[in-house]
Formats: C-alpha cells, structure tokens, sequence
C-alpha cells in the first residue's frame, strides 16, 4: 500500500454521535528505531515484541457540530484530568491525519485516556497511547464505511498512529512486528508495521518481558528530540547501515530459536542506541547506576546460571529483562532476590508477548 491508498475515495454521511473505545498495548523493540526524515519516515527498519499488559485504554465521544468549521475540535482528558501539556503533540497529530480522516471534520471529539501502568512510571506510553486513539479513529472511519476490510483497518491503524509517535505502529498487531522498509522482509513498509511475516520458533511466541522500574521521573530528552541528534550525527550512517544487517540477522535467530545469538543482538542493539545518545551533540546519559548495576548482575547470573535470560533498553534508565516462558519462575525469583533493590521503591512489571489493540 502507498500513501494515497489511504485517502478516502467515497465521500461519508456523518452520523449524529457515537463512542468508540480501544486498549492498546505497549511495545518493546529488539532492533531500534532511532533517528527518522520529514513526515515520521523511520531512518531504519525496526521490529519489536508487542506487550500485553502495559496498555493504554481510549474512549472517544463523537458528537457532530452544529456549525461545519474546517479543523479539529477536541478535547481531552488523561485519567479523568484535563492535559494541556498533551494538547500541542495531539493538535499536530490531527493536523497530520485530517487527509486521511476528513469525516473527523465534521465533530466534536471528547477524547478520555488512561494507562494500566504507573503514570510517570517513566515508560514509555506514547506508543500504546497513539495505537488506542488510531484505532478508535479506525472504528469512526468504519462505521462510517463497515466495507472496509479488516486488513485495510490494521495497516491503516498503524499507518495513522505512525503519524502520531513512530513506535505506535507497532502497537496495532500482536506478536513480533516490523515497520520499516527492508528487501528481507516481505511487505514491509515506512508507512506502517506489519506483523513480522517469516518463521518464528515457538520460544518466542510467549517470551516474558518484565521491566525494572529504576527511575521513574520525567525524562531528560523527549524521543522526538532524541531522533533529531541523528541528524548529522558522527555515526549515524553506520548505525543505521548496522540496524537493516540486524534485521536480516534476527530473521535466521526467529526462525531457529538460536537463544545466544538473540542475546547478543539484542543487548548490542540496547547498548547502541545508548551509545548513540552518548556521542550525539549535545549528548546524554540516560541510564542511571542502578541501570548499570542490573545490566552487571543479569550478565553475572547468565554466566552462573546458563539461563538465557537479557536486557534491552528505551530511551530512560528502565531496565527490560527478557526470556523465555519456561524460565519464568526461576527469572522471577532472580529479579526478587536480586534486581528489585536497584528498582525505585521496588517495582516492577510483568509483561509479556500480546496480541495487539482491542476494539471493545
Ligand atoms: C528508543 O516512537 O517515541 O523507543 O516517533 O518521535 O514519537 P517519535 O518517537 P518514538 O521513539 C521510540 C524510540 C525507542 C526505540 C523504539 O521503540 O524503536
């Protein structure tokens, strides 16, 4: 599909109101993203697990106006409370999309937002946010037009919420997802994630995420500026020539199941973007000591143990500690025994593979 495949053809008769509402969940990326051009078009292609227990959950109220204005007129509110500070990223979104959604003209939206994990637990909630409100958008749209088929809405869910903060696309299907152009991958695209399309071993299809909350305040660099040090960065050319050779990589890790190799692509790929943001101009440091300190004692445990058990990281000091199903009690106790001490007052969260958004 290209852009132009998601412009409407067929003008809509608008409803009078309606209420849509849809949870969607948060994702991990193996292969980062970081870095994109003009018009949220990835400077790399990434893949990411999605989660199934940190989601965000959407609900919007349609009314329509009573005077036709061109523009958007919404409001919002993010766990019952007014946001003003949310207000310019979602005015641009809707800038953004109103091409695709031109019936969106035509309301009032009262659009109320909430999280299933801690506010300002410092995760990243972008993601699961823009893939709750595109998918909502995507009910409007069908309902507006119920031919439309279930593939239209998935890759046109991902598409819109791409607009809205890049790792959102990757929050509409379940699994492993890809978003960004690659020969190896069949169907992939700049516009939207796809699910990742190839053999995957079945260790993965219910591989555990459980994130260390090690500070959980504001953090220092938004993502959105974060992408901005790619441009003209030293290194930007190699990292992303390495993240398109990652992902040929993964794809003969997936289909085999090869755990040590998973390990240290996914650590590697972890420790680059942070390496990335630590040679950028101006730079950062995201991670915290206790970021360090975990990362010492997982490999610690690893080397011990055998178990295959690693991290990877977002932009922040959290720590995410991956591995598969079977090693789930044995990972729990660990973490108890070992990494909660580091975790700000000690929490952490369980996560692990889901199946993507919900309508409901
Ligand atoms: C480090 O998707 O939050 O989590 O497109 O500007 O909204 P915007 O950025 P965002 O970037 C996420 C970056 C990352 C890596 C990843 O998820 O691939």
């Amino acid at each position: 599909m290209i852009e132009k495949d998601f412009v409407p053809v067929i003008p809509f008769v608008s409803q009078e109101a309606g209420n849509v509402r849809a949870e969607a969940p948060s994702n991990i990326a193996l292969i980062k993203y970081w870095g994109k051009y003009p018009g949220q078009i990835p400077a790399n292609p990434s893949i990411s697990f999605t989660l199934k227990n940190c989601t965000s959950a959407t609900s919007i109220a349609y009314d329509k106006k009573n005077i036709k204005d061109s523009g958007i007129s919404f409001e919002f509110l993010f766990e019952g409370q007014s946001k003003p500070e949310f207000e310019p990223k979602l005015r641009t979104f809707f800038e953004r999309i109103i091409k695709y959604l031109p019936f969106l003209e035509d309301y009032h939206l009262k659009i109320s937002s909430s999280n299933s994990f801690p506010h300002s637990s410092g995760i990243a909630s972008s993601a699961s946010a823009m893939a709750a409100m595109a998918a909502c958008l995507m009910e409007m749209e069908r309902r507006h037009n119920p031919d439309i088929s279930p593939e239209y809405i998935a890759l046109k869910s991902s598409f819109l919420a791409r607009l809205g903060s890049g790792s959102a696309c990757r929050s509409i299907a379940g699994g492993l997802v890809v978003w960004g152009k690659h020969d190896a991958v069949a169907g992939s695209s700049d516009l939207y994630g796809i699910p990742f399309p190839d053999a995957i071993d079945r260790v993965f299809h219910d591989f555990q995420d459980t994130i260390l909350l090690v500070h959980r305040g504001q953090k220092q660099i938004s993502s959105t500026l974060g992408h901005k040090l790619m441009d003209g960065h030293p290194f930007a050319t190699q990292r992303f020539e390495q993240a398109n050779r990652h992902l040929q990589e993964i794809k003969g890790i997936l289909a085999n199941g090869d755990l040590d190799r998973f390990i240290a692509l996914v650590e590697l790929e972890a420790l680059t973007l942070h390496a990335m943001m630590m040679s950028s101009s101006p730079y950062f440091m995201l991670m915290k000591p206790n970021t360090l300190a975990i990362i010492e004692r997982i490999w610690q445990y690893r080397r011990e143990t055998q178990v295959p058990l690693c991290f990877t990281l977002d932009a922040g000091a959290n720590v995410h500690v991956l591995y598969p199903n079977t090693y789930r009690e044995k990972v729990l106790q660990f973490i108890k025994n070992e990494l909660v001490a580091y975790c700000e007052n000690g929490q952490y969260i369980c996560d692990q593979v889901g199946t993507g958004v919900e309508i409901s």
